[in-house]
């Protein structure tokens, strides 16, 4: 197979003609420079640590800039490029509307919660939701109502989420005033949105789709169909995680036909953002959007979807691997491969990769390691690492060192004393470990990753957490009176 450069493949000429505002604006203030008398101040990296100058290089420092500057447009209010770059990727991702984010899904988590609930409601939302999702709802007083997926215990994960379970929790509460789901899971397991959708419109509540790990999927068939389709109100989409953005960068859609108040999340973004925001996040947003609308993009997301199968196919064959796959009862992303080895630890196995092959995963828990398979992966990368793991499943490597008691997917269901804001707001006081048993959580304990809550305020804490606290000497719990 033909490995892709990127960059070499998609020509400029193919580029303009899918035309990406944000770029040729920042390449048209680069070669017209004036003279800057405002921020950022290290002017075009003039003043800047020279170690650093070299390690990035002058160019990123000379696009170093922010809104307001240079023809360059504004985010808030979208004006100029920015605003015709968030058209076109409106556009490509079939939206009604679409924000750029900067500070990642996380922003668009936030302005779902402030924007689109208040204090006192309910929102429907599954226990293993990003944290981020939880601070939307800290912010506006909006209390959760779990929805546990299915669990799949040999793999030690949460599953999908089930309509019914939806549907049931929303004939038995009044006053919901959103439906907020997780779709795919981290490690790529996928959700009947349709179905969830359908129970939604049928109540009359917005479904909110935190697609955070599924940007790819309007681009290739392949791939699970995008909550944009399925009848979801709005979407999140971190196109720095696998759609080829740079880091921080993500989307906000508004789907056609939604009933959310679009405004409403578009002034909370306002209000949740920086004022100054990176030209160069905001220019590597429009860059993907290019890319993946682009002939060659799509020729890439196409051969990564090969290459995963590839990848899979190898890993059928090695008699002491498991991979985690459509066909076990569940639906799941191809690029993402969750598997397990006999005998070790997903952590031992992690670091038996990045020590002894100097291949390095997305993650690990205690049952195994998540494997994505991304656009900029060439066909030698996937060749060397099924290579890799061959060598590692016939090797008699010893799991000694992570045999803990520890456990990294959260999936124990809360035990609710108090309100999710109330307890964080309430006087706290610091208890150790041990002495926190019985005790009130104030505090949001969701490590990253996959930034799945252990704890939230509010929560009993008791000895199931025990396993999931290695970390934790001691955690910040509500006062008794
Ligand atoms: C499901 C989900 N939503 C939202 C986020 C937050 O995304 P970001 O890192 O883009 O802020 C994450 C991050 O891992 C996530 O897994």
């Amino acid at each position: 197979m033909k490995d892709i450069k990127l960059i070499d493949n998609t020509s400029e000429s193919e580029l303009l003609k899918v035309s990406a505002p944000i770029v040729e604006a920042l390449r048209n203030a680069s070669e017209n420079p004036t003279y800057q008398f405002h921020i950022p101040g290290h002017t075009k990296g003039r003043a800047i640590y020279k170690d650093f100058k070299k390690l990035i290089g002058e160019k990123v420092l000379n696009l170093d800039t922010t809104d307001e500057f240079d023809n360059l447009g504004t985010l808030h209010p979208a004006t100029g490029p920015i605003k015709e770059a968030q058209e076109l990727a409106s556009q490509a991702f079939g939206s009604e509307k679409t924000f750029f984010l900067l500070n990642g899904s996380t922003a668009g988590n936030l302005a779902v919660g402030m924007a689109l609930t208040k204090a006192g409601q309910k929102v429907i939302i599954n226990r293993n939701c990003h944290r981020s999702a939880l601070t939307g709802l800290m912010i506006s007083g909006a209390e959760p109502i779990w929805i546990c997926p299915s669990r799949i215990e040999d793999w030690s994960i949460w599953g999908s989420i089930n309509a019914e379970d939806i549907e049931k929790t929303l004939q038995a509460n009044d006053n919901v005033g959103l439906v907020w789901i997780t779709n795919p899971t981290y490690e790529g397991v996928v959700s009947d949105v349709k179905s969830i959708s359908k129970v939604c419109k049928k109540y009359n509540v917005p479904l909110v789709v935190d697609e955070a790990h599924g940007c790819l999927w309007n681009f290739n068939r392949k791939l699970p169909e995008t909550a944009l389709k399925l009848g979801a109100d709005v979407v999140v989409h971190s196109l720095h995680k696998t759609g080829g953005s740079m880091s921080q960068s993500s989307m906000l859609h508004i789907a056609k036909d939604s009933i959310v108040d679009a405004d409403a999340v578009e002034k909370a973004l306002k209000l949740l953002h920086t004022t100054s925001p990176s030209l160069l996040l905001l220019a590597s947003l429009d860059a993907s959007r290019a890319v993946l609308q682009s002939k060659s993009g799509q020729a890439l997301l196409a051969r990564t979807i090969k290459n995963a199968k590839y990848l899979r196919e190898r890993l059928d064959n090695i008699p002491n691997l498991h991979q985690l796959k459509t066909g076990f009862g569940y639906m799941t992303d191809v690029t993402k491969v969750f598997i397990k080895i006999d005998g070790l630890s997903g952590k031992r196995l992690e670091s038996i990769l990045e020590i002894d092959f100097g291949i390095e995963v997305e993650s690990a828990s205690d049952i195994g390691v998540l494997i994505l398979c991304n656009l900029g992966n060439k066909h030698s990368d996937f060749k060397y690492l099924a290579d890799s793991l061959e060598k590692i499943a016939k090797t008699n490597y010893t799991d000694i060192c992570y045999l803990e008691n520890r456990k990294h997917m959260p999936m124990i269901a809360p035990k609710i004393i108090m309100s999710l804001r109330d307890a964080y707001y309430a006087d706290k006081e610091i208890v150790s470990k041990e002495q926190s048993i019985g005790r009130i959580s104030a505090e949001v304990i969701a490590e990253c990753p996959p930034g799945i809550s252990i704890l939230l305020p509010g929560e009993l804490i008791t000895e199931e957490h025990l396993p999931y606290l290695n970390d934790y000497n001691s955690l910040e719990v509500v006062k008794n009176k």
